[in-house]
């Protein structure tokens, strides 16, 4: 039995999907029990905030897909679910993490991260604790639905940091790599830092999706404060977005996000999805 966390969101959808295709029994952990999910799916009410409803959320699991949020909160939620994990006779955490915590970068989201990271290493060396392995992706190619309303109601999109260029990943695609990593033998104890099959700055993400659209929109530059004021409105954890457009200014950033690496190639066994095929199968959403 594999416990998926985080299955109502961009990612934990398509590994929940992922894995009932490759025939696991899948049980997701879900803060609302009415959540839209698969009926093959044993959908289990719990938070990572409750370690009571872990415990029983873990009975008779194998193996964890752990998301949290890279918010504040992410620390002590992999520690609540690494230290259950334990107790449960859980043998392996997957753990969705960021591409910052690769170079050590001291931003908020990073540093939650590799603080969760931590406690699972520190609980692995108990005893029976559970293995780990450490997914770290760089920016999802679906972020760009922030810029979605915009968009459809002024064919413009503000934006901060136009460069540099990121080679963005699919979010299928990261779930390919929790998949793969659950389902085949030989990942723990290991780190895989990976993205997209080619780096775009927000300008030529911009162009591609006006092409696929056949409509022009303007790519309008605004200073940082500004943009995080509109991110807060909309709702956005302005803290997070804060955090990734300061990752933007940094050379080591700047020099490490553009790197088309062959990681997710070696370990899934086929290249990662072009921006193109992301766009082609989500271009309703800017219409
Ligand atoms: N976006 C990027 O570019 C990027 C790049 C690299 C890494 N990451 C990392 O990817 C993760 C975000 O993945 P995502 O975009 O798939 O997330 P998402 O769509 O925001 O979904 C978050 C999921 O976590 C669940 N959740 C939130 N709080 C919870 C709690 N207290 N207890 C149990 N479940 C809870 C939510 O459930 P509900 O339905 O109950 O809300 C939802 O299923 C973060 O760790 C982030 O740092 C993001």
């Amino acid at each position: 039995m594999i416990l998926v966390i985080g299955a109502t969101g961009v990612v934990g959808r398509h590994v929940t999907a992922q894995l009932l295709e490759a025939g696991e029994d899948v049980r997701a952990l879900v803060r609302d029990r009415e959540a839209a999910l698969s009926p093959q799916v044993k959908v289990v009410q719990g938070d990572l905030g409750d370690r009571e409803s872990l415990a029983a959320a873990l009975s008779g699991v194998e193996k964890v897909f752990l998301l949290t949020t890279g918010g504040p909160e992410t620390p002590l939620h992999d520690a609540n679910l690494a230290t259950t994990a334990a107790d449960a006779g859980v043998k392996h955490i997957v753990k969705l993490s960021i591409i910052g915590a690769e170079y050590g970068f001291s931003d908020l989201v990073s540093t939650w991260h590799l603080a969760g990271e931590r406690t699972l290493r520190q609980v692995a060396a108990r005893p029976g604790g559970p293995a780990w392995t450490f997914l770290r992706p760089g920016e999802f190619m679906s972020n760009v639905r922030l810029w979605a309303n915009q968009i459809k109601t002024q064919g413009k999109v503000f934006w901060a940091s136009t460069e540099p260029a990121v080679a963005v990943v699919d979010p299928r695609d990261v779930a390919a790599m929790a998949v793969t990593v659950l389902t085949t033998p030989g990942h723990e104890g290991k780190t895989y830092r990976f993205g997209g099959p080619e780096a775009l700055t927000v300008a030529e993400r911009v162009g591609k999706i006006a092409a696929a659209l056949g409509r022009d929109i303007e790519l309008v530059e605004v200073p940082i404060p500004a943009l995080l004021g509109a991110v807060k409105k909309a709702g956005r954890q302005p803290l997070v977005v804060e955090t990734t457009l300061g990752n933007l200014g940094r050379e080591e950033f700047r020099i490490q996000a553009k790197k088309v690496l062959p990681v997710f190639a070696e370990v899934v066994g086929r290249p990662p999805h072009t921006f193109d095929e992301w766009l082609a199968a989500h271009l309703d959403i800017f219409r």
